[in-house]
């Protein structure tokens, strides 16, 4: 039989998860679950760049494993673990710390980023992150590595590591693709339509838990554009706030921006607002019911965390081991 090819992506556990991540990764992942051998994890070591109260850290991890349940991601099709709980990642993320060179790591918009929002707390881990990220996806030697737009970047550098490294030592890894939805890949905040949809704007953001009344009034009081034509048109420079809402909308609904101009035609941006909220309510209803149902069985949780750790792990051990004899470490 053809083995499968490997399927890989993690979320911080930072923030409650939300449609960004839903439209630009988890819903990706879903699709593809029966064509792919799949690894998804909880970067919890990640969120720890930035500081976090420990106990809101251990809830946000165990309601992002409901949530990847929930969504579809069934634990026997999928290996679902934390990462912290696979003690190779920092391993390898050690080693790969070497492979990476500063003005990459500099280059990153990520870490300009969160540099600038976090100017108290500019440590070595934020710097560093994607060398742990590469090693976070090497171990498992993926063909795809589906994220959101975002994260392009921090997969390519990904990529130059592997080809350093293999460039070093042979062909030890495989060199990963970023697999980006076509439509999702950059969901932007429901109120300023210029900044990718996020936390740290929470009033422009619709998290998967949210209450339908909640994510209802959102979609009401999303910003549209303030252009005299008032009709909806997918053209994201002029008019980002209505094509942000027509890219959920499709999204959702799996219609294209033709048909979606079609079906509004006549009718102004009040009624595209609370038809993507519905749609979006709609699709996010039985997740949360779900997720809800899950949270309540810790039993189950912890056991389906624990049989992801060590399949994970027997699977990241034999990357680990074949990195250390390349770079010449003596076997124990
Ligand atoms: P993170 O935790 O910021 O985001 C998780 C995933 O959600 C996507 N995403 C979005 N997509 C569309 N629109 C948005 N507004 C939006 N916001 C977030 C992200 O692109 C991502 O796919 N470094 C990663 C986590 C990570 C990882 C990995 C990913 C750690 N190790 C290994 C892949 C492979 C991060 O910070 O994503």
């Amino acid at each position: 039989m053809e083995e499968k090819k490997v399927m890989l992506s993690g979320i911080q556990p930072s923030g409650d998860l939300h449609l960004g991540n839903y439209l630009g990764a988890i819903k990706n992942w879903v699709e593809r679950t029966d064509e792919f051998d799949n690894f998804y994890f909880m970067a919890d070591m990640h969120t720890i760049t930035v500081r976090q109260t420990p106990a809101d850290l251990r809830r946000r991890t165990l309601e992002q494993l409901a949530l990847y349940i929930a969504s579809g991601l069934d634990p026997e099709k999928n290996t679902l673990f934390i990462q912290s709980h696979v003690h190779q990642h920092a391993e390898l993320g050690w080693v790969l710390n070497c492979y990476t060179m500063f003005g990459e790591l500099s280059r990153m918009t990520q870490f300009k980023d969160k540099s600038a929002k976090h100017k108290e707390n500019i440590n070595g881990g934020l710097f560093t992150y994607p060398a742990l990220m590469a090693a976070d996806i090497l171990l498992y030697q993926p063909d795809f590595v589906p994220v959101g737009e975002d994260q392009k970047q921090h997969v390519e550098l990904c990529r130059n590591i592997v080809q350093r490294f293999n460039g070093l030592y042979g062909d030890v890894f495989k060199v990963p693709e970023p697999y980006i939805p076509k439509a999702g890949a950059r969901v932007m905040s429901l109120t300023v339509p210029d900044s990718k949809m996020s936390k740290s704007i929470p009033e422009g953001c619709v998290f998967l838990m949210e209450k339908p009344e909640d994510i209802a009034r959102k979609f009401k009081r999303a910003i549209t554009d303030s252009d005299t034509e008032n009709c909806v048109r997918y053209d994201p420079k002029n008019k980002p706030g209505v094509a942000n809402l027509m890219s959920i909308y499709s999204a959702v609904t799996g219609k294209t921006y033709a048909e979606i101009e079609k079906e509004f035609e006549g009718q102004g941006y009040g009624a595209l607002k609370p038809a993507v909220g519905d749609a979006v309510i709609e699709t996010l209803r039985p997740i949360r019911e779900e997720a809800t149902r899950l949270l309540a069985d810790k039993a189950y949780l912890e056991s389906v965390y624990r049989a992801g750790a060590e399949r994970a792990s027997y699977v990241a051990e034999k990357t680990l081991r074949k990195v250390y004899k390349k770079v010449g470490f003596v076997a124990r």
